[in-house]
């Protein structure tokens, strides 16, 4: 038999192939809270301009509410044949109330349903991702306060460069997941405008109050022109946009966490919560949710290419291309806050080693900087002659095997005649750290406060 739904202008019923490439439902049945809080939006609105009987309305909202509680009750039967979630649930409505459900489509098509319901669902993302980002900053935070003078080896090019602190390099983390915060929120403002209403892609001549149903579901106004409304994936596209940004911040936390927990550098000590063991090697803690994080960044990346892809070539209004956007943006958004639930235990999780930190910020010359700048500051010296006396130093002291602090002062003098004593109160680690106060510096001092204005920010 033909089709339910357009089933007049049919005689043969679709190809069991037809069907399969055909059917959302298998994913789109995520859709059904938002699906339903659509049509109820769109039944009142009906029924308050008087296009349908306040009874059929009524016998709507209610129909609607028990086929929600079936969904959410998983009692709900969903059917391939009905291809998506807005005919499986209409097709519901009809069996619960008869057949003035099919007075529910008046004014609608499934291409400004399905735009609506897929822009609530992300909508509900972005809110999720912004509480997620918020404990993250948090967890960074109470890092940041408790090793504002822990004492670290900054890294360039993974080598050695100047001694940093625990804090600043926590801060550096919180920069960068806050400004992931502020693309949620603007991505949110800009795509909360309702498409529902531009029905399949031109209006309609029923006499719709569109201002009624974008504020029924919470848009801060209906979308408008009605082919861009139907035709529009840029919230999802934007979504994804923020998504990969952020993937990509905690994919290089990950990595950093996956450096610093191994036996050779010892930085910090993973929970035993977000670890996990070798069946054969006794002795191993693995830092796998780090590993995974670092690794499922790449799903992400992948639906923003997808998506991308799949729209790139459609021409205006509708086309069935489009219900590819909803796998991609799902997986996405899953794996995006399992990765931020993850990152945000492991930071919450994490100790420090503080000596190990402050012994390896303490090697690789970390401190030839600070030997430079004093050279300038207290013998006159211009940088460039300061910069290759010090390559000189450091070039001594690796052939006697030891760090600058563990030269003599004649050894020293012996390079340039200007160093005095006065040398030695430079070259280890917390007066170097300390010493760096310039505005966004790692200084203790500007780390403290830049926490306290972090946690304004964050409460
Ligand atoms: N399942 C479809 C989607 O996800 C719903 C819209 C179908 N519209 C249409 N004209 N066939 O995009």
């Amino acid at each position: 038999t033909s089709n339910a739904m357009w089933g007049g202008r049919f005689a043969d019923a679709p190809d069991a192939i037809m069907e399969a490439i055909n059917a959302s439902i298998g994913f789109d049945k995520r859709l059904a809270p938002q699906d339903i809080a659509g049509s109820r939006a769109h039944a009142a609105m009906l029924a308050a301009t008087g296009i349908i009987e306040a009874s059929d309305a009524e016998a709507m909202r209610k129909g609607l509410l028990t086929v929600l509680s079936e969904i959410e009750g998983g009692t709900f039967e969903f059917s391939t044949a009905l291809e998506d979630i807005h005919m499986n649930v209409e097709a519901r409505l009809t069996e619960i109330m008869g057949p003035a459900a099919g007075r529910l489509h008046t004014a609608r098509s499934r291409n400004d349903q399905v735009a609506t319901d897929f822009r609530l669902w992300v909508r509900d993302q972005l809110d999720l991702a912004e509480g997620q980002l918020l404990a993250l900053l948090r967890a960074l935070l109470a890092q940041a306060e408790a090793g504002a003078e822990w004492v670290m080896p900054g890294f360039t090019h993974l080598q050695t460069a100047q001694p940093v602190t625990w804090g600043h390099h926590m801060m550096a983390y919180v920069e960068m997941f806050g400004r992931d915060l502020g693309r949620v929120r603007d991505a949110r403002a800009r795509m909360n405008e309702c498409p529902l209403g531009a029905a399949a892609l031109a209006g309609t001549s029923f006499p719709i109050d569109r201002e009624m149903t974008a504020e029924a579901l919470g848009f801060d106004r209906p979308a408008a022109n009605s082919l861009d409304a139907v035709s529009d994936r840029d919230f999802a596209l934007e979504y994804l946009s923020v998504a990969s940004i952020s993937a990509m911040h905690l994919s290089r936390f990950a990595e950093e966490l996956v450096i610093w927990s191994s036996a050779q550098f010892r930085f910090v000590t993973l929970s035993d919560r977000f670890s996990t063991g070798s069946s054969i090697m006794p002795q191993k803690k693995n830092p796998d949710a780090a590993e995974l994080i670092r690794a499922k960044i790449g799903r992400i990346f992948g639906a923003q290419v997808a998506l991308m892809t799949v729209m790139k070539g459609l021409p205006l209004a509708y086309s069935k291309d489009m219900q590819e956007d909803k796998e991609q943006v799902f997986d996405a958004a899953d794996n995006w806050a399992l990765a931020l639930a993850a990152m945000e235990g492991m930071v919450r999780d994490m100790s420090a080693n503080v000596d190990a930190l402050e012994a390896a910020a303490s090697s690789g010359f970390s401190t030839a900087t600070d030997l430079a700048d004093w050279l300038v500051r207290e013998a006159g010296m211009p940088f460039r002659e300061a910069h290759h006396v010090t390559g000189t130093l450091v070039a001594l002291a690796e052939t006697r095997g030891c760090d600058l602090p563990d030269l003599t002062l004649a050894d020293m003098q012996e390079v340039h005649g200007d160093i005095t004593e006065g040398v030695f109160d430079v070259l280890g680690v917390h007066n170097s750290v300390a010493s760096r106060t310039s505005l966004g510096g790692t200084a203790p001092v500007r780390v403290r406060e830049e926490v306290a204005r972090w946690k304004e920010i964050v409460g």
